[in-house]
């Protein structure tokens, strides 16, 4: 049981049901917690009461199940909970590099006035370094507990696609706290991780903050970095996913993150470094930071230089072409689109003038959604027949496995572009395709 307060609790809130707090509240309601989950959505918290991901994500179906409720009254919430972990989103602001705290201050007003007991708020959405500071002052000054509510910043390292993997058995437990108290109740509810070998490292609440940013600003670098060594490999005739096997093997460096190809997108990496850079300006710690413009720039190069191999491919204009898409969403084992590579460079062959046609196992629903212009396929096949050029956008495993063979017998012509470096090129060859990659020789 978590110590809190005078009483030994165990009935935890989770705010915000996307992404991170579905898979938040079903992992702690799998570790034995009652679990009262609320958003302000009342369709996600119909889905999530039937059982049912608003989006789709790998093993977390089966943990909507007992122990775990649905709401959208913050009334219910604070009469429900001893800690409320804050889960709401925080993109980047329309027109500006910043992240839109709207939900998150709009949370802590909401639930706020209605805290009436000692509790434990802990914010868990990547912000501004400095927000949980003044969250924490302005959470004491409007709730009728006074002081005795109090604010925690314990960052989520999630990714999408292995979330129920990463949230029961994290890498690390962050917790930013302003007191011992805060710092027992976070520990004895992370004490199934913790007892399994999860290192848990107590901080103060801007370290907490800046540890997540850090870590996204840095795999970000790592990512770009590939790929700008995919441009020398490019210019010198090398071939850069030899390269980063062999730096992988250096344990300095290291091989996560390292896979080069059409870059980061999502709804973390490309707003979170933006947000960070915005920061750094408020702080006066630009120049500290500057780097991380280069490293939105080279990605967002990979992008038109994926367009480009496709255009080459095409024979210098892809206008009329007839192009086939495998893949949209910014990942594989995500239906999420949110600043998918994928997604921008079939949008951006389609204002070419080339007829797009799509394939994704999951994302199909959203992608039509934002993307209506394009065409969408039920399947890897549909959607490549009579294509003059196939590019492979998403590395899903299906398109991994893929038979050269059998793609080559419904396209017009034998030309693909790898986006993701995921296929081994010599069976493509040997198969009559022209193979083209970033970063690679042809
Ligand atoms: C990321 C962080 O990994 C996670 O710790 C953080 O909490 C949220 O952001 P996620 O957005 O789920 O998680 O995706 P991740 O697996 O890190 O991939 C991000 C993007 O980088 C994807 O578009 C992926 O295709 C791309 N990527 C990743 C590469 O291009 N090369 C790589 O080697 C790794």
């Amino acid at each position: 049981m978590v110590a809190y307060g005078e009483d030994a609790v165990s009935r935890i809130t989770v705010i915000g049901t996307g992404y991170l707090g579905t898979a938040h509240a079903a992992c702690l309601a799998e570790m034995g917690f009652e679990v009262l989950g609320m958003d302000v959505d009342q369709e996600k918290v119909d889905a999530l009461t039937r059982g049912v991901p608003h989006f789709y994500e790998p093993g977390l179906e089966p943990l909507l199940h007992s122990g775990l409720s649905f709401t959208t009254s913050y009334a219910e919430v604070a009469v429900f909970g001893d800690v409320h972990f804050v889960c709401v989103g925080t993109p980047q602001r329309a027109g500006s590099y910043r992240a839109d705290l709207s939900q998150i201050y709009g949370c802590i007003h909401a639930l706020g006035p209605l805290l009436d007991r000692p509790c434990l708020v802990v914010g868990k959405s990547t912000v501004p370094v400095g927000t949980a500071e003044r969250l924490a002052g302005q959470l004491s000054r409007i709730s009728p507990a006074g002081h005795g509510c109090e604010l925690a910043w314990n960052p989520e390292f999630l990714r999408e696609g292995h979330a129920v993997h990463d949230t029961m058995r994290p890498n690390r437990i962050v917790a930013g706290v302003t007191s011992a108290r805060a710092e027992a109740a976070l520990r004895e509810l992370y004490a199934g991780p913790i007892a399994a070998g999860t290192p848990f490292l107590a901080t103060d609440l801007p370290t907490a903050e800046l540890v997540k940013v850090a870590a996204n600003a840095f795999l970000a670098t790592k990512i770009s970095f590939i790929n700008a060594m995919a441009e020398v490999c490019e210019a010198t005739n090398a071939d850069v996913a030899k390269l980063s096997e062999a730096l992988a093997l250096d344990p300095r460096i290291g091989g996560a993150a390292l896979r080069p190809g059409l870059g980061f997108g999502g709804g973390c990496l490309p707003k979170d470094i933006r947000a960070f850079l915005a920061r750094a300006e408020e702080l006066g710690v630009d120049q500290a930071l500057s780097f991380l413009r280069e490293v939105d720039s080279v990605n967002m190069r990979c992008r038109a230089r994926v367009v480009d191999l496709a255009r080459e491919l095409a024979g210098g204009s892809l206008r009329d072409q007839a192009i086939g898409v495998l893949g949209v969403a910014f990942k594989p084992d995500s239906d999420d689109i949110r600043d998918s590579p994928a997604l921008d460079v079939a949008a951006t062959m389609h204002r070419l003038g080339a007829t797009v046609t799509v394939y994704d196992p999951v994302a199909l629903g959203n992608a039509c959604q934002v993307h209506p212009e394009l065409s969408y396929a039920g399947s890897a096949l549909d959607a490549i027949t009579s294509a003059t050029v196939t590019l492979l956008l998403t590395e899903w495993q299906e398109f991994c496995d893929a038979d050269p063979e059998e793609f080559g017998r419904v396209v017009a012509k034998r030309n693909i572009v790898d986006g993701r470096n995921a296929l081994d090129a010599d069976p493509w060859r040997e198969a009559g395709w022209t193979y083209r990659a970033l970063g690679r020789p042809y």
